[in-house]
């Protein structure tokens, strides 16, 4: 079956725009990786025909080798050593090894010394950069633009690729309603359209237009599916998600991140609806290949077929690598779960051999797609000429700059003049050039920490740096405790409130304050989700007694998640959030605070104003008690309902005007596009961004439908006084929605709403009719 068209459209469509309407200099400096051209394609049929003639050649024991992914370390009690895997064709990939010298010594017994010299798969998490890092995911969503997120992810590619990887695991595109949950920092937040085009963008950047591309990865698009409805928001937790939503929400990054042509797959840890995603026969068969057309292959998460057990679903680790196999798990990561047990399985006979040579097939094709029997090595020789390439680390700069979202601005508190003679910079990560990096970021060098940033842009103001105190996870990193290693306790309590004074001092003898509160990197990410979101250690107390002191205050956030700042959203001025911005992430901060750039990031997530509201989603359905009405506020009778910061939501040092949203038609028959164009102008005194963004309500139908969906973006940028018209395209693609009631996508003839705006409470309204 054919792709659904809806995410193709979808996710293209918003990317044509913003190629279209706007040209960044970013794009001046990221064109090195992109501008490769792409190597010549190999025919299906060349394919096939190189995959039939090795698996002829193939012992039972090396196609379950190419079954395998073995990590860098002896595996078992056996003590198996990899390498001698390797000689004997029974590993057909590796995870994690980044020591260039040991993958080519490896490739080169892959290629050399085993019997049909099939080369290996180096897999990595390359999930925003390599050497140069670029904002964790959710901060690239931010940016809204997809453009710079493929140029960007084309450079993580190159990196990586000189290096010796030639496989990342991501794009990451789980959906994310609850911010508990830790593992949203590596997505691009709630939304299906918004990441469907994130989805498609970075599996661009990360492949090119096709495998093979030069310079370039293979991508793995995870966790398939659902992972990020994890119950209560506890990482690995069961997901029961309704078909419904699943199929609406869940599945569209995953069909964009398909239709761009993503070569592998990874399945998820987590039971879905009582099946273990790895061994979910439905979701990997039904869905995967037939409904989405995927025809890479699928690599589980770590051990998730091993884990299978653990779930209570499997008898044992044969019964395991069985349903692995049957459910259509091609590759086992990291365990030997398939090396010892499929042999087994296909000599009991309960295992036909024609399961284990698809699953063969469908990973040696992507090997002769990549061109990977070609050239084996990447090209290690420019690894240092392009992990040191200025481009790449000026690119980075660029990318925090246009992920760092205004929140609050009163009274033009921000941006800080340069005149200022002393900053108070407080704040417990507020100096380090490791957090601001933010998670995934093994092969990294030193970020400017935000001291840095503001010491070069002010390299003549007095900036006292005080710690104020500290914050610390409670239960270490599941992989440290495995390693022994305890998490790391807590300042004591006399001697934070001893930082909190020296705080307080250094902002008394300052002009201004920085603030800098949040998250360490490890508190967000994987194995990270949180119970509350409040600001953890003593960062509440460190705020109010900052605020307390009178002096004028500006609130940096360096974090993973939404967090609960609902007093600092009353009592603090201005407010930033950058994510972890990266290797850059210092200079941009300093380059927004002071002006130098204007923000003119959005939010990816609905920001709730308490742990208690989550999950928060602005795409919910109608209810009879509306969301904003103050006289019907049943819906808790103890706290407003509505975000703190609705999705969408940006400030920017202008202000933007919206005007003459036309239709150019009022009803549209269920093939038709409609064409709706809005002009936006700069009617501020400085040059600016907006992400002018399109969303849609369907009044009745076969089902309920949202309250609003977002079906358009653009990020535009505008001089003082500058007006453009934009234009959007709502048909089909746009329309249509998985019915539960149909059981199929439908275009319903109904009527509809449609809004433009600068985030998802966009008043500027129109309407039309959709006829049969
Ligand atoms: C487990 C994580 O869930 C997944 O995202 C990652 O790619 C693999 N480990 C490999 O590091």
């Amino acid at each position: 079956m054919p792709n659904p068209p809806y995410a193709a459209a979808s996710a293209s469509h918003s990317l044509r725009s913003c190629i279209r309407v706007f040209v960044l200099p970013f794009f001046a400096l990221a064109v090195s990786a992109a501008q490769q051209p792409p190597a010549a394609a190999i025919s299906d049929v060349e394919v096939n025909q190189r995959v039939e003639s090795l698996l002829k050649q193939m012992t039972l024991q090396e196609k379950i080798g190419q079954l395998t992914q073995i990590g860098p370390s002896p595996i078992g009690p056996e003590n198996l050593q990899p390498e001698d895997l390797i000689r004997k064709g029974e590993a057909g990939s590796v995870l994690w090894t980044i020591d260039s010298a040991q993958i080519k010594r490896m490739q080169e017994i892959a290629v050399n010394d085993s019997r049909l010299k099939i080369p290996l798969l180096f897999g990595f998490d390359v999930i925003h950069g390599y050497k140069n890092v670029f904002p964790v995911p959710i901060g690239m969503a931010s940016s809204w633009d997809p453009a710079m997120v493929e140029k960007s992810q084309a450079m993580a590619a190159h990196e990586a690729s000189v290096s010796g990887i030639n496989w990342t695991f991501g794009p990451m595109v789980d959906i994310a309603r609850d911010a508990r949950w830790g593992r949203i920092v590596e997505g691009a937040g709630e939304d299906p359209y918004l990441g469907a085009a994130m989805a498609r963008a970075q599996v661009l950047g990360f492949q090119g237009t096709r495998l093979g591309t030069p310079n370039r990865v293979l991508g793995s698009v995870k966790h398939f599916a659902g992972y990020g409805a994890a119950e209560g928001g506890r990482d690995y937790d069961a997901c029961y998600i309704p078909e419904v939503l699943f199929r609406n929400v869940y599945l569209r990054p995953f069909a964009a991140a398909i239709d761009a042509g993503v070569g592998t797959v990874m399945s998820a840890y987590m039971d879905l609806n009582d099946v273990p995603a790895s061994g979910n026969r439905w979701l990997l068969q039904d869905v995967l290949r037939r409904d989405l057309g995927f025809r890479g292959f699928v690599i589980s998460d770590a051990w998730s077929v091993a884990s299978l057990t653990a779930h209570g679903y499997a008898r044992d680790p044969e019964d395991a690598a069985y349903r692995g196999l049957a459910a259509g798990v091609n590759m086992d990561m990291g365990s030997e779960t398939y090396l010892k047990n499929a042999a087994k399985l296909v000599e009991s006979g309960k295992l036909p051999v024609a399961v284990v040579d698809r699953m063969v097939r469908e990973v040696l094709a992507i090997k002769v797609r990549m061109g990977l029997f070609e050239n084996p090595y990447g090209d290690l020789a420019d690894k240092d000429k392009i992990l040191n390439d200025p481009e790449h680390r000026a690119a980075t700069r660029v990318a925090a700059q246009r992920s760092i979202v205004l929140l609050r601005n009163e009274h033009g508190a921000l941006p800080l003049k340069k005149t200022l003679g002393s900053i108070a910079l407080i704040g417990p990560i507020a100096d380090s050039t490791e957090e601001i990096k933010g998670s995934w970021t093994v092969e990294a060098g030193a970020a400017i920490s935000v001291l840095e940033g503001l010491h070069n842009k002010l390299p003549n103001a007095r900036i006292e740096f005080a710690r104020g105190g500290d914050m610390q996870r409670l239960f270490p990193l599941p992989w440290d405790a495995l390693e022994g290693k305890k998490a790391t306790p807590l300042m004591p309590e006399a001697e934070m409130k001893k930082e909190v004074e020296q705080a307080v001092k250094a902002a008394k003898r300052a002009d201004t304050v920085v603030l800098v509160l949040g998250e360490r990197a490890f508190m967000s990410g994987e194995a990270a989700s949180r119970a509350s979101l409040a600001l953890p250690g003593n960062q509440q107390q460190l705020l109010e007694a900052v605020v307390a002191t009178g002096k004028p205050v500006v609130l940096v956030l360096l974090n993973g998640r939404p967090l609960d700042i609902a007093w600092a959203a009353e009592h603090v001025p201005a407010i930033l959030e950058a994510w972890y911005p990266g290797t850059e992430g210092g200079n941009a901060i300093a380059d927004v605070l002071f002006g130098d750039v204007n923000p003119g990031a959005k939010l990816p997530v609905s920001w709730p104003r308490t742990t208690g509201q989550v999950p928060t989603y602005y795409n919910h359905n109608l209810t009879q008690a509306p969301e904003d009405d103050p006289t019907f506020t049943s819906r808790y009778a103890d706290f407003v309902t509505a975000p703190l910061y609705p999705f969408g939501y940006g400030l920017s040092y202008t202000t933007f005007g919206f005007s003459n949203l036309e239709l150019d038609q009022k009803s549209i028959s269920v093939s038709d596009t409609l064409h709706v164009s809005v002009d936006v102008e700069n009617d501020g005194s400085v040059a600016g961004d907006e992400v002018v963004q399109l969303y849609i309500h369907q009044r009745a139908g076969s089902a309920s439908r949202p309250v609003r969906e977002l079906k358009g973006f653009q990020r535009i940028a505008l001089a003082p006084g500058e007006k453009k018209t934009v234009q959007f395209s709502v048909g089909k693609e746009e329309l249509k929605f998985w019915s539960p009631q149909a059981r199929t996508w439908v275009v319903e003839p109904e009527e509809f709403d449609v809004w433009v705006g600068g985030d998802s409470k966009a008043s500027l309204h129109a309407e039309f009719k959709v006829n049969q």
